[in-house]
């Protein structure tokens, strides 16, 4: 009797198993259909004409441009060789600029953030 018994257990603990690991891996495809799902946020470019189009490295417009603003001495706003014309999008100054700046048409590159894809010229 005790034997039919363990035989009977065995049977149950058996298919219970089966079936926690049916759940588990029920769950984890669940979870990787989700994750395949979910949209890649896009990176913002930025166009520096007569160079090509980069993605934009956080923190400054510097930061992405740096080896193409060879004239780009001070990082503080200060030399006025980081200058670019900006043809198209929005940046934020994150500080004022020393140098004369009409910032209605150009940037700075060490003093401004993109705020999404850019197009600029060389000035
Ligand atoms: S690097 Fe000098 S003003 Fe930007």
């Amino acid at each position: 009797m005790a034997t039919y018994l363990i035989i009977i257990l065995g049977i149950a603990g058996l298919i219970g198993g089966l079936a926690l690991t049916g759940v588990g891996v029920a769950a984890l495809m669940h979870h990787r259909r989700r994750r395949e799902a979910a949209p890649t946020p896009a990176v913002p470019k930025i166009t520096l004409e007569g160079k090509g189009e980069f993605a934009v490295e956080p923190g400054v417009l510097l930061n992405t441009l740096w080896e193409h603003l060879p004239d780009a001495a001070c990082q503080a706003g200060e030399c006025g060789g980081c200058k670019l014309r900006l043809l198209s999008g929005e940046v934020a100054w994150i500080r004022d600029p020393v140098t004369e700046v009409d910032r209605s048409t150009h940037i700075l590159a060490c003093s401004c953030e993109a705020r999404g894809s850019l197009r600029c010229a060389p000035v």
